[in-house]
């Protein structure tokens, strides 16, 4: 498929094609949440450092707190400015409703999740979403299983490879995601991903699987998974977390109240945090 052209990018390739391309080299593109100008701005830097492509991933929390429009202008422009391979994501789709209105605004890439939904509405509902998706040529992600969300109990629901067969023929996703031990935020008990499990799902399926809850989870287990099959890794908790906490030593050192000598000293961490994470998860701009 053609990549995307645009004024500054003659050619692009579409995230598709990135994906597929990290499958063959048994790489994985970090897909990570920003929350502000800030965040963004350390995502750019850090990948610009290490020539890694970005994938920006807003939830439904960050766009409701930027707006829909704001959010997505605010990181295209970063993409073109810093003159990077980018894309834009919804994660965690709530709803049809906001998959609609993010490829109405030209995301590349949504997430539909009706995971915690019985198997056949899950189904329906992604397919549907596959369905919405298709006239924009957009990519899409769904979720096959447990993986535990922000307060909710570690463990269990893991994805089999036979469901996932079932599902990505029933739904026609491009991308999904997988729950093989991983969870959302802060590990209360350490992560051990099930490898054999996933080696088994990319056997039986050539969709492109993804790694949710990758804050907290080793280096080694996170190239091991990418060894076998996974090519998006999606990080959040840890940006946040090294962001809020360089900021609060910022802040109790000092009675600055110029916020724009405050805040790149809380991005400092942020940028290496993530030049170590693109470092692991290995995919460079092609
Ligand atoms: P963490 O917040 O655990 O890094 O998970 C990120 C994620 O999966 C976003 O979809
Ligand atoms: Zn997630």
């Amino acid at each position: 498929m053609m990549g995307k052209v645009s004024k500054f990018a003659p050619v692009m390739k579409t995230i598709k094609e990135v994906l597929y391309d990290c499958q063959a080299a048994k790489t994985a593109v970090l897909a990570t949440n920003f929350y502000n100008y800030e965040t963004l701005v350390c995502v750019a830097r850090a990948a610009q450092a290490v020539g890694a492509p970005v994938m920006l991933q807003l939830t439904r929390s960050s766009i409701d707190y930027m707006g829909l429009h704001t959010a997505y202008k605010m990181g295209r422009q970063v993409i073109e400015d810093y003159g990077l391979q980018g894309y834009i994501h919804l994660d965690h789709g709530p709803s049809l409703e906001l998959v609609q209105r993010c490829l109405d605004e030209g995301f590349d890439s949504v997430m539909i999740d009706a995971s915690e939904k019985p198997f056949a509405e899950n189904v329906e509902t992604s397919a549907k979403a596959v369905e919405m998706a298709r006239p924009y040529g957009a990519n899409v992600e769904a979720e096959l299983g447990y993986v535990a969300k922000l307060g909710q109990e570690q463990g269990g629901g893991f994805t089999t490879p036979e469901q996932a067969v079932e599902f990505v023929g029933a739904t026609g996703v491009d991308a999904l995601a997988v729950s093989i031990g991983s969870a959302h935020g802060f590990y209360k008990l350490p992560p051990h991903l099930d490898i054999p499990r996933l080696a088994a799902i990319h056997a039986a399926t050539p969709v492109a699987l993804v790694l949710h809850g990758s804050s907290g989870i080793p280096h080694d287990q996170v190239r091991e998974a990418i060894a076998n099959g996974i090519v998006k890794v999606n990080l959040a908790t840890e940006i946040k977390d090294n962001f809020m906490r360089a900021l609060k030593k910022v802040l109790s050192e000092s009675d600055e109240i110029d916020l724009r000598k405050v805040f790149p000293k809380a991005m400092e961490p942020v940028v290496e945090l993530l030049k170590e994470k693109y470092e692991v998860t290995g995919a460079k701009v092609k």
